[in-house]
Formats: C-alpha cells, sequence, structure tokens
C-alpha cells in the first residue's frame, strides 16, 4: 500500500506522469510494461474512454510496484469510483469542489487543474498544495506558472498540455513544478498500432532529458 507521501515523492522524483487513454483494456498490459521498461514506474489512466476503471483496476492489481491514477476525472461519481478502486491519485482537467472535499476526507491526492488566480484561490481555500495547470502551453506556459507562483508561494504545479521532451526540462527548471504530465510518450498511435517498443523508447528518452 502507497501512502500519499511516498506518492508524491515518486512523482516529483520521476518528474514525469505519462497522462494514458486506453481505448481496449487489453492494451493496458502492454502499455504498462513498455512504460516500466523505459523507467517510469507511474500511470494517469484518464476516465476519457469507457474502459477506464477496468483499466484502472486491472493496473492496480497486476503492477503493485506503480503509481497508478485516474486522470480525466470531471465529476464525483467518477472520483467516487476511482477512489473504490484503489487509485493512488485524481488528477481533473479544471478545479471541481466536491471533488477536492471528497479526496481531502479520504487522503487522496487531488491534482485539480487551474490557470487562473481566482481558480487557484479556490484551490488554496480547499487545503490544496499541488494544483494541475492545464492547458499549460495555451496559457501561457512556464511564463504564466511564473506569474501566478508570485502571489501563491504555497503552491506547487505539476503542468500538463502540449509539454514534450523539447520543452521538459525547462518546465522543470522552476522549482515551482513538481512534475510535468504529457502524453507524447504514450500516443493513441502508438497504442493502437501495437507500438509498444516506441513507448519504452519515447519513455526513456524523456528521463534521459529530464536527467542529463
Ligand atoms: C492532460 O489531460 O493532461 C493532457 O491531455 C496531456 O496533454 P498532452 O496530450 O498535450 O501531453
Amino acid at each position: 500500500m502507497y501512502d500519499k507521501q511516498r506518492i508524491l515523492s515518486e512523482i516529483s522524483k520521476t518528474k514525469i506522469v505519462p497522462v494514458i487513454k486506453i481505448d481496449d483494456v487489453a492494451d493496458t498490459r502492454p502499455l504498462l510494461r513498455a512504460l516500466s521498461a523505459g523507467g517510469i514506474n507511474i500511470a494517469e489512466i484518464t476516465y476519457r474512454t469507457a474502459c477506464a476503471p477496468d483499466a484502472i483496476s486491472l493496473a492496480l492489481k497486476e503492477f503493485p510496484q506503480m503509481i497508478i491514477g485516474a486522470g480525466t476525472v470531471i465529476n464525483l461519481v467518477q472520483a467516487e469510483q476511482a477512489a473504490a478502486l484503489g487509485a493512488h491519485f485524481i488528477v481533473s482537467p479544471g478545479f471541481d469542489e466536491s471533488i477536492a472535499g471528497f479526496c481531502n476526507s479520504k487522503g487522496i491526492i487531488y491534482f485539480g487543474g487551474c490557470v487562473t488566480p481566482t481558480e487557484i484561490m479556490k484551490a488554496v481555500s480547499m487545503g490544496q498544495e499541488i494544483i494541475k495547470f492545464f492547458p499549460s502551453e495555451s496559457f501561457g506556459g512556464l511564463k504564466t506558472i511564473k506569474a501566478l507562483a508570485a502571489p501563491f508561494p504555497q503552491i506547487k504545479f505539476m503542468p500538463t498540455g502540449g509539454i514534450n521532451k523539447d520543452n521538459i526540462r525547462e518546465y522543470l527548471s522552476c522549482n515551482k513544478i513538481i512534475a510535468c504530465g504529457g502524453s507524447w510518450m504514450v500516443k493513441d498511435e502508438l497504442i493502437k498500432s501495437g507500438d509498444f517498443a516506441a513507448v519504452t523508447r519515447l519513455t526513456a528518452e524523456a528521463l534521459l532529458e529530464v536527467n542529463r
């Protein structure tokens, strides 16, 4: 069983959270094996497809060495389901107070999406310490994160949206950023074509870039 601190320290140590969309639950196994072989033992499996709960459940059962989160959680019902499955963290594209309240009551890590000072104020009032900044590149990327960090020194950011191996180092040079999320190593077309070797290669490349 992972506690909150261990999950957060694994995320901030790895610095990359792969954002995954699984259309066919049978892809879960080879995909997570490929990520793990590339050196990343974290996966955010998004509620963008009907089989997300099955994929999360399989991942938690068969990959106990991995941190498995539920992403694109957009309502309380999904959050409750993900928590019941045992998801290690919950991510939303926007900030939802009912999800934040639920996660607080269960002691589950919640990365709610914020891009404005008003949204961050709401997150702060609910005791959040880390927010998702999404879609990062569309909302000004690192420049906006630095501007937002000034009035909210207690807040850390997990940007996602438009991040890849060419800009991740720049993001991570900012000490307000604990990790970056992204789908560039787990693209739809790679999963659909069964090119899991490419997933491993892109994952390893991403880690090399972050740690060079
Ligand atoms: C997310 O929900 O975090 C994003 O879809 C990831 O963004 P990307 O696909 O641009 O990496």
